[in-house]
């Protein structure tokens, strides 16, 4: 058997179970503890980040956001078991994908993939490009309920929403996990969004060379001692309006750079599929657009269409044309002096400006999102969970004297309860039943030497 996370029962007085990491070097298969939930809730946000789109009903806590790392990773969640959220949104991309349309489980999307960094820390509070999405929770189920994406969409011949409801609640891991973060086994579309929202405003990104920058410096406008020269232009030229710089910051907002809730559309109107598309008029934040390398995590805006930042600020130099819906602050000042008639701004910004911009974009990109344990997928290599650990509490019986251990479980679902004298070898375990109510519960005889117990569910292979 292999060595466990565990619950240790102390022989005190006023009993407790506490978690210890036993050796984690040497426990195999993915192991969920839910007695040791990683940190989602407290994570450290500098200051001077206010902007925070979380609801007052949906705060994130650990358990919710362990729920909803396991359903972002469940391929379960697609029609054919095909495809997860992480298909699309690859952690090491800053969640977003590098190929320009993503692969579905009916072809490819028509649109780019969003990266999914401080999704949490916008006044925005729609979702998606075009923003039809009215908050974080109601995107969530949407890539389920999308024929291309996973495949529930009721239409095409696809089946609807509730059969993966369904499906998700037939699942006994789901049961199991549920019931430990809500209480009870009961799948419903409110408890998928919410944790699956947890989880995705629980990524966050603050450990790049412009947060430390930043942290030392006497304001946001001033050089950063830790850039170079050509950065600390580029951060200008991103601040500063158009004429002097590149008036970049008024719709990307520094420190968080999530775009502004009033912005039009940029001009880039292609559609992937062919065609003309004047709604989109969200970008995701514009941390971690690069890698550490400078490479891009996939090409750029909704259609793709740019593949280097170079073609980025290439575009926002010459705005190609007034559309429908262009955002006036990238028309030009009227009249407009050498611009073509019917083009937006031209920024005339040169090569080396240029450059500097993309380099100061690069300083946006941070670390530890890219291999943070927490977003990472919790399963094996198989695509399963081998065991989940189960938080408990251990009391003295008033009446025995003996030491009674408790979980909470589903009714009439089956579960380990291991011990160890010695926190070294584990026995198999005996077999636990919950009963109607879903409490699971043993006494321990008499006498029986004190050590570690915990309680396991290991779903079925
Ligand atoms: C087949 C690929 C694919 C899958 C699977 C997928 N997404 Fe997406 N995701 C996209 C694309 C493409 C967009 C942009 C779509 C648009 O704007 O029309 C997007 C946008 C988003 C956004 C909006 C981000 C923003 O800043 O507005 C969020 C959040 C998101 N996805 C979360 C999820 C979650 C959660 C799942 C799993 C339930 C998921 N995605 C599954 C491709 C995918
Ligand atoms: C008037 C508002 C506005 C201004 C000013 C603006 N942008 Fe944007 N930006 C947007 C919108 C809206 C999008 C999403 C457009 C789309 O994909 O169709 C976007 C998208 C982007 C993207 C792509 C993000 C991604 O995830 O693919 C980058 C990079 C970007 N802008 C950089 C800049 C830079 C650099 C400047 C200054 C030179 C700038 N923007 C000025 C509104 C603006």
């Amino acid at each position: 058997m292999k060595v466990l996370t565990t619950l240790f029962v102390t022989g005190v007085l006023g009993l407790s179970l506490s978690a210890q990491e036993v050796d984690p070097g040497t426990a195999s298969g993915a192991i969920l503890d839910l007695t040791k939930l990683l940190s989602y809730a407290d994570q450290r946000v500098p200051g001077g980040i206010n902007r925070d789109n979380t609801p007052l009903n949906n705060p994130i806590t650990d358990a919710g956001a362990t729920l909803g790392r396991v359903l972002f990773y469940d391929r379960s969640l697609s029609r054919n078991g095909s495809i997860s959220c992480a298909s699309c949104h690859q952690q090491e991309h800053a969640f977003g994908d590098p190929a320009r349309a993503s692969t579905g489980v009916a072809g490819t999307t028509g649109r780019h993939s969003m990266r999914l960094v401080n999704a949490r820390f916008s006044t925005e509070r729609r979702f998606f490009w075009d923003e039809r999405a009215p908050s974080l929770e109601a995107q969530t189920t949407e890539p389920i309920q999308d024929h291309i994406e996973m495949g529930f969409s009721g239409g095409d011949g696809d089946p609807d929403f509730s059969a993966l409801v369904s499906r998700i609640a037939k699942l006994e891991l789901y049961q199991v996990l549920f019931t430990a973060v809500y209480g009870s086994p009961e799948v419903t579309e409110v408890r998928l969004q919410r944790a699956l929202a947890q989880f995705v405003r629980s990524i966050q990104s603050f450990d790049s060379k412009y947060d430390e920058g930043l942290s030392s410096a006497p304001n946001p406008n001033a050089n950063f001692v830790n850039f170079t020269a050509q950065e600390n232009l580029g951060k200008r030229l991103f601040t500063d309006p158009p004429g002097p710089g590149a008036g970049c910051a008024i719709c990307h907002r520094p420190p968080t750079f999530d775009i502004d809730p009033n912005s039009g559309h940029n001009g880039v109107i292609a559609s992937l599929g062919g065609g003309t598309d004047l709604t989109n008029t969200r970008a995701p934040s514009l941390r971690d657009l690069v890698d550490r390398n400078g490479v891009p995590h996939g090409p750029f805006m909704h259609d793709g269409s740019k593949s280097t930042l170079l073609e980025v600020i290439n575009h926002y130099n010459a705005i190609p044309g007034i559309t429908p819906g262009l955002d006036p602050r990238l028309a030009g000042p009227p009249p407009r002096p050498g611009t073509p008639p019917g083009a937006g701004q031209r920024l005339n910004l040169s090569e080396a400006e240029k450059e500097a911009l993309v380099a100061f974009l690069g300083t946006l990109t941070g670390k530890s999102i890219y291999t943070d344990e927490k977003w990472s997928s919790p399963f094996d290599a198989k695509n399963q969970l081998s065991f989940v650990v189960l938080p408990a509490t251990a009391k003295v019986d008033a009446g025995s004297g003996r030491l009674v251990l408790r979980a909470r479980g589903v009714p009439r679902v089956t579960y380990l309860l291991r011990s160890s004298t010695e926190l070294g070898g584990w026995n198999e375990g005996i077999e636990i039943t919950a009963n109607a109510d879903g409490e699971l519960i043993h006494e321990l005889a008499e006498g029986s030497r004190r050590g570690f117990f915990s309680f396991v569910y290991r779903p079925a292979e």
